[in-house]
């Protein structure tokens, strides 16, 4: 969602129930402190893309962000409130999570299907005692179809997700092992290995497969009607370790056509306020 949207819905009290749910009463009253332009400022001085992680409060201003954003699609698409989501590769992240606890007052179900060990003990920690229903599948998504029929969800959501999938993928094929490793200590192995696969042209060959079978695997599983969504935000300080913001900021891009070279069958949706450099919706036709 772009900022100026976000302040004017934020001023209108639209997020009251994230912000208690989920936030400081000292970032609250921060927050409170503002007028929409100055919050708008606020927002787009500390969400400058790339995102500097650096910057004050930058998580609380990431999380309002992310849950607002994912909580406004579900009402711009008209979800029940008893809304079904798989999560592609959740890490530890819980924003979609807490978007969907809110929205659903409670009655939504929540699965993610999420390789790394590490992270997915400290999800299973920062998502106890939600009342929403949590799982955790501990296996790849190209594999999700093994614990749940065919239609089983109304949302399957990649949150800054393609490139950990394209991460995934090479470093399987390069020996890298994602699942028992800590997942910092060996990114930047993967994100090099990427480029080296971008830059000598043979990431498309090395990555198509793999990924259009998650994406295929993940229309399956979604109900008639239902939606893939993606958002896929450049961060700062990857370039010092080899890995270009440039080629990460392209990502939304390459994911959109290579799935419609692919064919599946799901078609892109505008939604006005999301910059489709940075999010994609797809529907399931
Ligand atoms: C660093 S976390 C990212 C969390 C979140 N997507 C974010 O960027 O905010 C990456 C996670 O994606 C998982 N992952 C990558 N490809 C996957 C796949 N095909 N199936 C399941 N999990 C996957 C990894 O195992 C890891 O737990």
């Amino acid at each position: 969602m772009n900022m100026q949207t976000l302040a004017e819905k934020l001023s209108a009290g639209a997020f009251d129930d994230i912000l208690k749910r989920d936030f400081s009463r000292d970032m609250i009253s921060e927050l409170e402190q503002m007028n929409a332009v100055q919050l708008e400022n606020k927002l787009k001085d500390t969400l400058a893309v790339p995102i500097d992680i650096s910057k004050p409060r930058v998580f609380e201003y990431l999380q309002l962000y992310y849950s607002a954003s994912w909580h406004n699609l579900f009402m711009e698409l008209n979800m029940p409130r008893t809304l079904s989501l798989l999560e592609v590769g959740s890490g530890d992240i819980v924003y979609i999570p807490k978007a969907l606890d809110a929205y659903s007052n409670n009655m939504g179900t929540y699965v993610t299907a999420n390789l790394n060990r590490e992270l997915t003990r400290s999800f299973q920690d920062k998502t106890k005692g939600m009342a929403i229903n949590v799982q955790v599948i501990e296996d790849d998504a190209a594999n999700i179809g093994l614990y749940y029929p065919a239609s089983s969800f109304d949302v399957v959501a990649f949150h800054h997700a393609i490139n950990d999938i394209i991460q995934t993928i090479i470093a399987d094929r390069e020996g890298i092992d994602t699942v028992n490793h800590d997942w910092w200590t060996i990114e930047p192995l993967m994100l090099q290995a990427v480029m080296d696969y971008h830059r000598k042209g043979m990431l498309k060959d090395a990555a198509y497969d793999a990924f259009i079978q998650i994406m295929d695997t993940s229309r399956k599983q979604l109900k008639s009607g239902g939606y893939m969504i993606f958002d896929n935000i450049t961060y700062a300080g990857y370039d010092e370790v080899g890995y270009s913001s440039e080629f990460h900021s392209s990502y939304i891009e390459l994911a959109r056509s290579w799935i419609s070279e692919a064919n599946l069958g799901l078609e892109e949706i505008e939604i006005d306020s999301y910059d489709n450099q940075w999010w994609m919706v797809l529907r399931k036709v």
